[in-house]
Order: structure tokens, then C-alpha cells, then sequence
């Protein structure tokens, strides 16, 4: 298939776009390069030893957009998104203008140009605090950020598309927590300023460009009292992508699927193993609980298994090795 990749220079979308080319697809990538670089593309093709079209550019721009579907493209991975979520409790509108307004844009360019599959990145903060873990798809949405606002409205307006065009297809992807990089650790995750999550983070400290992690809560009502979530590596979300692109080619309508391990880990539990993986130390200092978070968090990928065929495949250590792997390359 001949598939245009939004925001494909950036941590998820550049591994996407590795398998996507391994695959033997066609690919475009259309980023502005706000949160990422162009290096990130040329590893890319270097990895997967084929080339790929890039166009520099906006998804709300619409010339941008006119030039990437240039050519026909059959289906879209729309990755392009702001994703810091205290950074959208300052700035909502420029949230809201980005990623609303960039997938609206996206979606009439889709329209204009006859490329009617869709593949989209949401996250698993739609379903906010949880009643249960491990949480399934139709458990109730909601939302506690700017940020995950623009998921779930983002969520609505293409389900809304699908139901008044129908030959439309759509997968709505949860992702939980991503982590890892490349097994060959050319790409990876490489946040500007300090990480918000916890991988990068303790990958920073691990390779001594941090003094210590923050341990934010030890008084949750888990297992050591800190908080759990569900990490999966990038590689597998990367197959997950393939796999939904096949889905979505082969119906009409919208599918949302979660995609996690279905394993929880806590943070002292992420700090022993990427001990484990570095051969290094990562210090720690417990502090308060970080505001608006929640004590676990993991998912029910059954339905990703039974439908998609998909199921994670890599380890914690596998995500560990390889996100150290990529940092080393990156420290000083
Ligand atoms: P990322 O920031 O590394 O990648 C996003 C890319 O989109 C960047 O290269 C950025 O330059 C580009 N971009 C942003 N706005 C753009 C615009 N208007 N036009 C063109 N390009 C634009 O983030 P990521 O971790 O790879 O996340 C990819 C997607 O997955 C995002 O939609 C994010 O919300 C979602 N997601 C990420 C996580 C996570 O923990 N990483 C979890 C759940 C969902
Ligand atoms: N944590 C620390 N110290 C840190 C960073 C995180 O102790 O420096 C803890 C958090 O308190 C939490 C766990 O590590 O218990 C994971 O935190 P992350 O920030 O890595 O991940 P979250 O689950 O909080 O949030 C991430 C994304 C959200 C997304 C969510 C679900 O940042 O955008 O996963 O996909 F919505």
C-alpha cells in the first residue's frame, strides 16, 4: 500500500514507519519536525534499507497536505499530535488548534483526495481514572486534561466521519505506555528538556546526565505502594500499526482497539530492571504523588489479540536493553 505517515519522525511513528517499509510499503511522512528531527527519518530508511518520501510540512496546512497525498495514498497513520500533558493544562488552545484541528484538516485532505483508511494513535488516558484494571475498550471514557480532551474528541470526530461515509474505515489505536527503541539502537525516544515519563527518565539517570529519578507516591494501594502501569515496546506497537492498517483495508466502519501487555509494572519495578539491563545504578528519592495521577493503570488487549491477531511479544528486559541501548548512543 502506498501510506502517508503524520508525525513519522517522532518516537512512535519513526519505528512505525521502519516496519512499515520492511513490510514492503510505500511510505510518505508528513512532519513539522516540533518535536523530533529530519536524522530520525534518514535512520529510518538506513535501518530498513529503502527509501521514503518526506514532506516538511503542517497537518493543518493544507497545501502540505495536498503535496503528500500527491501521487495517491491509500492509507493514512495519523501520528502528528502535542502530547506533554501538563504542558496542555497551560496551553489548551494551541492543544486544541494542533491536534483537533490538525486531524479535521487531515480528514477533508483525506476526503479531497479519495483515501479513505485511517489508522489513529489515542492513548489510554480516554479512560481517565478507571473503575477496573485491566481496563476493556467499552469501559466509560473520561477525560482529566486538556491533552486527553483532544483524544477522545478526536476519537468522536472519526467515529462521526465513518458513520456518514461509508466507505470510510477507521482503527482507533489505545496505546498505553510505549517504551524501548530500535533492537540496533539508531532510533529512539529523545525528549527535549526534562522527560515527563518514566523511561526516558530513568534512562537519563541511568546514563548519569540526571542525579536521581523522583519516585512520585510510595503510598498507593499497590503491590509497593508505587504507581503501575503498562508498558509495551515500541517495536510491537510498531507491528500493531502494520497489522491495523490490514484491518482497516480489509472493512468499512470504526474499530478501537487498546494495546498494551496486559502486565503492570511499578516503578521500583522499572528502576530494578533497567538496573538490570545498564549494569548502572538509578538512584532514586520518593516524593509526593505527581497530581493527576492515577495508582494503576493496565489494559484487557484480548480484543487487539482476537481481532488484529496481535500480542506484544517483547519483555521488560527487551524494552529495557534496547531503550539503553539507544541511550548510550545519544550520551555524551
Ligand atoms: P512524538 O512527539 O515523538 O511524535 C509526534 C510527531 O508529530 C513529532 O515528530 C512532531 O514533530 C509531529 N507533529 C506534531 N504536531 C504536528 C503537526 N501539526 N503537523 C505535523 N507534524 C506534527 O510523539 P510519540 O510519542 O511518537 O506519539 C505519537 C502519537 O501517539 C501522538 O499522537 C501521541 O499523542 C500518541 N500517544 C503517545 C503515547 C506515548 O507515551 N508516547 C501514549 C499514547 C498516545
Ligand atoms: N513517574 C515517576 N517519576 C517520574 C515520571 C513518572 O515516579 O519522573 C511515575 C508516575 O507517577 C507513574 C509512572 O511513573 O506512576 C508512569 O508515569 P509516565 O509519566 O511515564 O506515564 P503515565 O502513565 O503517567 O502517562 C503516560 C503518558 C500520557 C498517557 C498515558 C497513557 O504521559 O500522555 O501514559 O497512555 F495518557
Amino acid at each position: 500500500m502506498k501510506i502517508l505517515v503524520t508525525g513519522g519522525a517522532g518516537f512512535i511513528g519513526s519505528h512505525t514507519c521502519v516496519v512499515l517499509l520492511e513490510s514492503g510499503h510505500e511510505v510518505t511522512v508528513i512532519d513539522n519536525l516540533c518535536n523530533s528531527t529530519a536524522v530520525a527519518l534518514e535512520r529510518v530508511q538506513e535501518l530498513a534499507g529503502k527509501p521514503l518520501r518526506f514532506i516538511e510540512g503542517d497537518v493543518r496546512d493544507r497545501n502540505a497536505l495536498d503535496r503528500a497525498f500527491a501521487g495517491g495514498i491509500d492509507a493514512v497513520i495519523h501520528f502528528a499530535a502535542l502530547k506533554a500533558v501538563g504542558e496542555s493544562c497551560g496551553q489548551p488552545l494551541r492543544y486544541f488548534d494542533n491536534n483537533i484541528g490538525g486531524t479535521i484538516s487531515l480528514m477533508q485532505a483525506m476526503e479531497a483526495h479519495s483515501a479513505n483508511c485511517l489508522v489513529f494513535s489515542s492513548s489510554a488516558t480516554v479512560y481517565g481514572q478507571p473503575d477496573n484494571v485491566p481496563v476493556r475498550e467499552d469501559a466509560p471514557l473520561r477525560v482529566t486534561n486538556p491533552y486527553g480532551r483532544t483524544k477522545l474528541v478526536m476519537e468522536q470526530l472519526i467515529r462521526d466521519w465513518c458513520i456518514a461515509r461509508s466507505e470510510v474505515s477507521a482503527v482507533l489505536l489505545r496505546y498505553f505506555n510505549p517504551v524501548g527503541a530500535h533492537p540496533s539502537g539508531r532510533i529512539g525516544e529523545d525528549p527535549h528538556g526534562e522527560p515527563n515519563n518514566l523511561m526516558p527518565y530513568i534512562a537519563q539517570v541511568a546514563a548519569g546526565r540526571r542525579e536521581y529519578l523522583r519516585v512520585f507516591g510510595n503510598d498507593y494501594p499497590t503491590p509497593d505502594g508505587t504507581g503501575v502501569r503498562d508498558y509495551l515496546h515500541v517495536m510491537d506497537l510498531a507491528e500493531a500499526h502494520a497489522m491495523a492498517l490490514q484491518y482497516a483495508a480489509a472493512r468499512s466502519g470504526c474499530e478501537v482497539f487498546n494495546l498494551g501487555t496486559g502486565h503492570g509494572y511499578s516503578v521500583l519495578e522499572m528502576v530494578a530492571a533497567f538496573e538490570r539491563a545498564s549494569g548502572r545504578k538509578v538512584p532514586f528519592e520518593v516524593r509526593s504523588r505527581r497530581l493527576g495521577d492515577i495508582a494503576e493503570l493496565t489494559a484487557d488487549p484480548s480484543r487487539a489479540r482476537d481481532l488484529l491477531g496481535w500480542v506484544a511479544r517483547n519483555n521488560l528486559d527487551a524494552m529495557c536493553g534496547d531503550a539503553w541501548r539507544w541511550q548510550k548512543g545519544i550520551s555524551p
